[in-house]
């Protein structure tokens, strides 16, 4: 048993008790997507983090602790950390590993982010708060600074992955039409390549089923958030899941609903990229097409082994070009970033969205948190804190808010009628010179029921036949109106939200 225990070197501590959360517990939550490195320092000094130098700026755990009451004021009751094992300590043409996706030492801690202690009192915070933990974990590869035959293998720890058959033999992934080249050869680049493990070697998949059960153990994880899942074979995953026995969502960077429906076969849940895409293509531009989001959510939903609630939604994370880096228009932000919280899956949302920045392209993505000064009256802060306490509401006034997979009732190019009872959004993309309307007939609601709009607080009746009819203007950060019922608290009093739960 001893050395089951201490197997890992981070496992030779107490674990610490996790919540047993289901795929039901994580539904009914919100994420906040954080990068370690670039969230809060220890201290709460703002040092300058110049994103294009791609070093560490020198975010902690403890920092994150620091800054808890930030994310839960918001309404988020659970977030997702960058990676936390020890990477590579180079400083490369690429830069260095401040993100955390450049693993060298499975089963070390990136010192970078603070002790052991660190993590598993970030746990037991979060714990006390109600929140959630999900970690970040990366299987695929291991990085490293050279190709073979240069690359050094002995570098890389455990001992499990300290020689060349280890890996799968070099080859860059080439064609993304070939699977098995998709699987078995390299990411990363001549700078930073990243060796592919083999992960059809029975040793290797014993180790990481064993590692992951004790990462999780150690460190409390209520969830874990899978890198890279279309770079290793589909089979190796329903084992791997097992043994972290918390809810995975799964990272398979494709837009296309069929290829990524073959792994909610192998997971509990996928990163929502199929309509990701359509999204930033559909609130990006006055001339977008929100259809074209109607037409790929409803694929998903028939395509998915248990429909679009095995999905977390995003609009934003740390490999794209944030939303305001393409579309300024606030009109058109607001309704972007109202989608994840009133679809089917876990809304996400990542840090600093809602404080307007708007870097593109990583590195420029990843800007540190604290430049902003956490301000939490800023527009999008206050439309975050409105959108999850009306999904909070919606969660709680209804046994089948989540069990119910949404339904357009309005679906143009320009304007969506989302339904998903109690909760009708009508998002639209006219920008903010356009008054959108949306007549909404059969919305499902009760002859003359009151509604209330979480975005501008105002009130409105449902006509006779339960339908909605409603206008937005211009200019004011409204456009979208998110109705939901029972009346609830409106305006500041969403402050305080979590203590909805
Ligand atoms: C981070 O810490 C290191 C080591 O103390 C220091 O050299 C570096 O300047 C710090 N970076 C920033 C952005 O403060
Ligand atoms: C390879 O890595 C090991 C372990 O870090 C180190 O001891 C050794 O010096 C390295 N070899 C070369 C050639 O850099
Ligand atoms: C697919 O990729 C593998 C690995 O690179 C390669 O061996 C195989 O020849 C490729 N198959 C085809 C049909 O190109
Ligand atoms: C991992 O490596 C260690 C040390 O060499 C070894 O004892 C253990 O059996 C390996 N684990 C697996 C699953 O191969
Ligand atoms: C998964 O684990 C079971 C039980 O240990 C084993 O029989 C099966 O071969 C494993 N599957 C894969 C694909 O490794
Ligand atoms: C918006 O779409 C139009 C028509 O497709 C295109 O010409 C224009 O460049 C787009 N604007 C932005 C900001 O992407």
């Amino acid at each position: 048993m001893i050395y089951v225990l201490c197997r890992l070197l981070l496992a030779c501590f107490l674990s610490l008790p996790v919540f047993a959360a289901s795929a039901q517990d994580w539904q009914k939550r919100s994420i906040y997507q954080l990068v370690t490195d670039r969230f809060a320092t220890s201290d709460g000094t703002s040092p300058a983090c110049d994103t294009s130098k791609r070093e560490y700026c020198n975010g902690t755990w403890q920092g994150v602790i620091g800054k808890l009451d930030y994310i839960q004021n918001m309404g988020f009751d659970a977030i997702w950390i960058s990676p936390v094992v020890a990477n590579i300590e180079e400083t490369t043409a690429d830069g260095q590993a401040y993100h955390g996706y450049w693993t060298e030492d499975q089963n070390s801690l990136n010192p970078h982010f603070g002790t052991s202690d660190d993590l598993k009192l970030l746990s037991t915070t979060l714990h006390e708060r109600s929140m959630y933990l999900m970690i970040d974990v990366v299987v695929n590869h291991m990085a490293a600074t050279a190709l073979p035959p240069n690359l050094n293998y002995s570098a890389f720890a455990p001992a499990n992955f300290s020689k060349s058959s280890d890996f799968h033999p070099f080859c860059w992934i080439t064609d993304y039409s070939n699977q098995t080249n998709v699987e078995q050869c390299w990411l990363g680049d001549s700078n930073v390549p990243l060796a592919d493990v083999d992960t059809e070697d029975p040793s290797i998949v014993t180790f990481l089923n064993g590692w992951i059960h004790d990462l999780v153990q150690v460190y409390g994880a209520d969830g874990i958030r899978i890198d890279t899942v279309k770079h290793i074979r589909k089979d190796f995953w329903p084992n791997f899941t097992a043994s972290a026995a918390v809810w995975s969502i799964g990272e398979v960077l494709d837009g296309d609903v069929q290829y990524v429906s073959q792994y909610t076969e192998v997971l509990d849940a996928v990163l929502d990229y199929p309509a990701f895409y359509p999204l930033t293509a559909a609130f990006g531009n006055t001339s977008g097409d929100l259809s074209a989001l109607a037409q790929t959510v409803q694929k998903e939903q028939s395509a998915y082994r248990l429909g679009t609630s095995m999905t977390g939604s995003f609009l934003e994370n740390q490999d794209n070009p944030r939303f305001q880096s393409f579309q300024t228009d606030q009109a058109l932000v607001l309704n972007a970033m109202t989608w994840p919280f009133v679809q089917d899956g876990v809304p996400i949302l990542y840090y600093g969205q809602e404080q307007g920045y708007t870097g593109a392209n990583d590195p420029y993505n990843r800007e540190a948190l604290w430049l902003s000064g956490y301000e939490e009256d800023k527009p999008l802060v206050i439309h975050v804190r409105m959108l999850n306490a009306a999904r909070k509401a919606a969660v709680a006034s209804s046994g089948n808010f989540l069990s119910t997979q949404l339904t357009f009732l309005t679906t143009t190019k320009n304007a969506l009628a989302v339904s998903k009872p109690p909760m009708l959004a009508l998002l639209s993309n006219g920008g903010s010179s356009s008054n959108p309307s949306w007549s909404v007939p059969n919305a499902g609601y009760k002859s003359g029921e009151t509604l209330i709009d979480a975005v501008s607080c105002n009130t409105l009746k449902a006509d006779k036949q339960g339908g909605v009819s409603a206008q937005s203007f211009n200019g004011t950060p409204k456009v979208n109106s998110l109705l939901y019922r029972p009346i609830g608290p409106c305006s500041h009093s969403f402050r305080t939200s979590h203590s909805l739960l």
